[in-house]
C-alpha cells in the first residue's frame, strides 16, 4: 500500500516488539481490502506505558492500538472504557480510539479462536473441550468458549491453582458451562493448547497424548512454528489440526469491526 496524508495508524505495542507477527499479516490483509490504515510496531517499556496514554488520546489519526505482551493487563487501567469481554478477562488486546479521543479496550484473543473454529465448521455448542494453560490467552479462550456455548470446559495447567481460578470465574460468568479441573479423563471433542509449549524445539507436549483420539479437533494458539509438535502428532493420530495462525486471522475480522473500519 502507499502511505499518504490520509493514512491512519494502528500502533502495535509491546516490549520487546521485534518478534511480533501481527504487523506483517495485518498490513497484507489491510492492503488486500484497500483499507487506508498502516500497522506499525511500537516498542514501549512497561515504565513508559502510562505516559503513552495521553499521546494515544491526542493522536487524531490513530485508528487503534494492538496490545501484546506484557501490556495487555496494564492497559486495562489506562483506557477509558472496556468491552464486557475485556472486563471479564482483565486484559485488552485491541484498543479503539473514538473521534473524541476516548480509548475503548476490547479483547479478541479468545473470540478469534472461537470464530476460527466455527469458520472451519467445528461444533462448539455443547462440546466437551480440554484446554491446556492458565495464562492470559487461556483466560480469554476460556471465557470465549463458554460464551460460545461449550458444555464442559476441562482445564489443565502446570500451576493447578491458576487453572482452578479460571474454572471458578468461568462457572460464575457462564453458569451453563461446566468448567472443571482435569481429572485424567481422555475423551474430548476439542483440545486447545493455550500454553507457550511448542514454541521451542524439545518442549514437552501440553497435553497427555492419550487425548489425541481420531476425530478430535486439536487447536494450538502457538503460531511459531506453524506446525507444532502437538499439531504434527494430532495429524498422525487422525485428529483435525487447527493452527494458531487461523486464530490470529479470525481476530483480524473482529478487530476491523471493532475499530469501525468495516460495516458490522
Ligand atoms: N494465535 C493467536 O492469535 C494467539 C493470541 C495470543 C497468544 N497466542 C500464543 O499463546 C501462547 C501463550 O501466551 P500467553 O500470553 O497466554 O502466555 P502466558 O500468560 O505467559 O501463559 C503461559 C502459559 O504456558 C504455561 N507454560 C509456560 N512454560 C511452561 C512449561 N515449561 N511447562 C508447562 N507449562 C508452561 C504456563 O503455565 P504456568 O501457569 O504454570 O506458568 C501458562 O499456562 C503463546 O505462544 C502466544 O504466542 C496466540
Amino acid at each position: 500500500m502507499t502511505i499518504t496524508g490520509t493514512t491512519r495508524t494502528y500502533a502495535h505495542i509491546g516490549y520487546p516488539i521485534h518478534h511480533v507477527r501481527t504487523p506483517a499479516l495485518y498490513n497484507r490483509l489491510l492492503g488486500e481490502r484497500d483499507i487506508d490504515v498502516v500497522v506499525v510496531p511500537v516498542e514501549v517499556a512497561p515504565e513508559d506505558l502510562a505516559s503513552m496514554a495521553p499521546a494515544f488520546r491526542a493522536w487524531r489519526t490513530l485508528a487503534g492500538i494492538g496490545v501484546t505482551i506484557p501490556h495487555k493487563e496494564a492497559m486495562v487501567h489506562l483506557v477509558d472504557q472496556l468491552t464486557p469481554m475485556a472486563e471479564l478477562c482483565g486484559a485488552t488486546n485491541v484498543i479503539r480510539r473514538d473521534s473524541d479521543g476516548t480509548l475503548v479496550g476490547g479483547q479478541f484473543d479468545g473470540i478469534g479462536l472461537v470464530q476460527s473454529l466455527l469458520q472451519a465448521n467445528h461444533r462448539l455448542k455443547g462440546a466437551k473441550v480440554l484446554m491446556s494453560g492458565a495464562g492470559g490467552t487461556a483466560r480469554a479462550v476460556a471465557f470465549a468458549l463458554a460464551q460460545a456455548g461449550v458444555g464442559t470446559l476441562v482445564i489443565t495447567n502446570r500451576t493447578r491453582d491458576k487453572a482452578a481460578v479460571i474454572a471458578a470465574q468461568v462457572r460464575q460468568a457462564f453458569p451453563a458451562c461446566d468448567a472443571v479441573l482435569h481429572g485424567g479423563e481422555e475423551e474430548f471433542d476439542v483440545v486447545v493448547n493455550t500454553t507457550s509449549l511448542g514454541m521451542k524445539p524439545g518442549d514437552s507436549l501440553p497435553v497427555d497424548p492419550a487425548v489425541l483420539r481420531p476425530g478430535v479437533v486439536v487447536a494450538d494458539a502457538v503460531m511459531a512454528p506453524p506446525e507444532t509438535a502437538l499439531l504434527k502428532l494430532a495429524a498422525e493420530r487422525g485428529c483435525t489440526p487447527h493452527p494458531g495462525l487461523l486464530m490470529l486471522q479470525a481476530q483480524f475480522e473482529s478487530t476491523l469491526e471493532f475499530l469501525g473500519l468495516v460495516e458490522r
